[in-house]
């Protein structure tokens, strides 16, 4: 229900300045972790941001040394808008640059990962697997030769519907070696949601566990997962992994438990060559209009932006002990839980469960007796830390940490400090990294050695990406003004299409701002050049870093069968960046109620997932509408913050809507 020429107006949304008396504005790298950083000066940085599109070719064909090539590619690009191929003609293996050649070179008993379960109580042990490289090299060649029993072939959809444990990475890992794309659908998804997936993706076997821990309580995700495959006998496998270890049904000739699976097959499994194009997952995630979408990644150019960005953003060191906290179910853990680090040849650590869980400083309770290094999470996190209180975070002892990270929506100014000064100790730079699904890698973000930070901003874009702030005609606005936030430049980490939906791919990224791929965020560049992030500029919204569709929350709210009409809007929210709004109108002789506005906000979160459970449902007569009947959302966002609707209101086919909507407080 998106409509074009509905933006949401410019300057409206703008983060807080964030000047606390006496702060400082700017935060150069500290002295003691700049003198030992891999890239030590913005000179320096700018060089390598000039030569990647001065010559591109030059530039990507040297760092495309960064990975391990079964056949060398001929041509590094080619571009013919809006499509892009790269490292054409090159042969490679992901799971190969991820395992056996950190074995080969030697790393075999190098930590790969460092897995922490949930359950928890302090002063008991928690539970803990570690793997090295030489045994996630063996436990992926194993279920790369389960899945392929199973007849799993190259070319072929695995879905994985798992809780944050290590097979999860192993899954992802299998597949790629076989050359199947896999999708992971995050374990928070409802049946509906996970069967809506699964069925666009064409998925033929599903990786899921019997139960997932969340927050002490169990999540059945193979009861959802039997709910999701009702209807969908295209998915003729089902590996269930023992996680909770509940008695779970297994349906004869579709289920295998996971160990029953490896038991007969051999930890030797040669990787399979692929072309560098070759899709090596399908990651669904929201749009403005219509279902979810699958985004696709290329083998190559995906896996070398992975490798590149741990060096450049996370100046890894091989003593690191690198935290991402996001489920693989979203790009960030696909990128920064296994491919990136992986491939860098880092000790990544998993942490199933809440990272409050089962008190408030979990998390830093992690980070003290792992002694973590580098830790990468999300603003909406930070802000909740904020909120339990620095005594949580004080208590304990975070010298290990030398470098914080932020991802997934603005990070206000006074949440940048907190994190800078009650985390980092004042010690730790802070890489605020921006970046989407669909680039694949982070594209914008300081490279913490060299370039002084600002509290809020992302910075400067990192080699190889081009980005403008432009206006509705694609013209660079003037600095300090709002635009739209385009990429100018194809870059090798970049979506590929849509699943099964080429049309959609051209359509949402490349016709907006014609030539220029627009990422559907509004941004402003300051007069030192440094881009600034405002929010999204269309009708996704971001609650808690997770990104849903207006769209979709409408459209499982008119599936419920008192609902005649919904639209749906992003509230500013301090805590979760925003809150979900939705406006209802009833089919005849419905009443509104508080008990209706409750089974409303169930019915979304049982059809989605609990993420997209809206915090306030709110009844209307009518809903304001053009002429030509599409819902115009602009308006409802300014009553759903409680502002007075402004802007141009002409073509509303009636106008009292908006007096009466604004009237009906909640
Ligand atoms: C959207 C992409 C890519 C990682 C996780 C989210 C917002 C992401 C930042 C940042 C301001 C950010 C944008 C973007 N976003 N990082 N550092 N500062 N906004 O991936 O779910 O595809 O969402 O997240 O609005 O478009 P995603």
């Amino acid at each position: 229900m998106a409509r074009a020429g509905e933006k949401r107006e410019a300057g409206r949304r703008t983060p807080p300045p964030g000047s606390l008396p006496g702060a400082p504005a700017v935060y150069p790298p500290p002295r003691a972790f700049a003198e030992k950083a891999r890239f030590r000066s913005m000179d320096e940085l700018r060089a390598l941001w000039r030569r990647s599109l001065d010559d591109p070719d030059g530039f990507w064909g040297e760092a495309a040394g960064a990975l391990d090539w079964i056949q060398p590619f001929d041509r590094v690009l080619e571009w013919s808008p809006p499509h892009a191929q790269w490292f054409v003609g090159g042969h490679l293996n992901a799971s190969a640059n991820c395992l056996d050649r950190h074995v080969a070179a030697g790393f075999g008993e190098k930590r790969a990962i460092v897995w922490e379960g949930e359950p928890y109580s302090p002063g008991r042990a928690a539970e803990e697997r570690t793997l090295t490289y030489a045994d996630l090299l063996a436990e992926v060649s194993r279920f790369a030769n389960a899945l392929r029993t199973l007849g799993v072939k190259t070319g072929d959809r695995v879905g994985i519907y798992l809780p944050l444990v290590p097979e999860a990475v192993v899954a992802m890992l299998a597949c790629a070696r076989l050359g199947a794309a896999h999708s992971v659908v995050f374990a928070g998804f409802s049946p509906d949601a996970l069967r809506d997936r699964l069925s666009d993706a064409g998925v033929k076997v599903l990786v899921t566990a019997d139960g997932a821990y969340r927050r002490g309580g169990r999540v059945p995700l193979k009861a959802n997962a039997d709910a999701a495959l009702e209807g969908l006998p295209a998915v003729s496998r089902v590996v269930v992994l023992r996680r909770t270890g509940e008695k779970v049904p297994m349906k004869p000739g579709r289920d295998v438990s996971w160990d029953e699976a490896v038991r007969r097959e051999s930890a030797v499994c040669p990787p399979v060559p692929v072309d560098a194009e070759h899709a090596l997952f399908v990651l669904y995630t929201s749009g403005t209009t219509g279902r979810p979408k699958g985004i696709v990644h290329a083998t190559a150019g995906y896996l070398l932006s992975c490798a590149l960005t741990m060096r450049w953003v996370f100046d890894l060191a091989d003593e690191d002990l690198f935290w991402c906290t996001a489920d693989v179910g979203w790009i960030t853990g696909h990128s920064y839980v296994v491919y990136g680090p992986l491939a860098e040849r880092a000790t990544v650590f998993l942490y199933e469960g809440a990272l409050n869980w089962p008190a408030p400083d979990r998390i830093w309770d992690i980070v003290e007796r792992r002694k973590v290094t580098t830790l990468y999470t999300a603003p909406t996190a930070i802000r909740s830390f904020i909120k339990a209180g620095d005594e949580h975070v004080t208590r304990h002892d975070l010298s290990s940490l030398r470098l914080l990270g932020s991802v997934g929506e603005p990070i206000n100014p006074e949440a940048w400090r907190w994190y800078h000064r009650v985390v980092g100790g004042e010690r730790c730079p802070i890489v605020d990294t921006w970046w989407q699904t669909e680039t694949g890698a982070i594209a914008v973000s300081p490279v913490p050695g060299a370039t002084p930070a600002k509290p809020g901003s992302a910075t400067f874009p990192l080699p190889g990406i081009a980005t403008e702030v432009v206006d509705a005609a694609g013209e660079p606005v003037p600095a300090g003004e709002e635009g739209r936030l385009v990429l100018s430049r194809p870059w090798p980490a970049m979506l590929r299409t849509v699943h099964g939906d080429p049309g959609r791919y051209a359509e949402e990224y490349w016709s907006e701002v014609p030539g220029k791929y627009f990422t559907g965020d509004s941004a402003k560049i300051d007069e030192d050049g440094y881009l600034w992030i405002i929010g999204r500029n269309d009708d996704v919204i971001k609650v808690s870093g997770h990104r849903l569709g207006s769209a979709e929350i409408e459209s499982a709210l008119v599936s419920h069968p008192a609902v005649a009409e919904a639209a749906v809007v992003a509230r500013p929210d301090p805590d979760r960046g925003s809150a979900i709004v939705a406006f209802v109108t009833l089919k005849g002789g419905g009443r509104p109620s508080e008990p209706l506005a409750q089974a409303l906000r169930a019915h979304v979160a049982a059809t989605i997932g609990p993420i997209a459970r809206p915090d306030q449902v709110r009844f209307a007569g009518v809903l304001p509408k053009t002429r030509s009947g599409k819902i115009v959302r602009r308006f409802l966002r300014d009553i759903a913050a409680g502002e007075a609707p402004h802007g141009d209101a002409s073509t509303l086919e009636d106008l009292s809507v908006l007096s009466a909507l604004a009237r009906d407080e909640p």
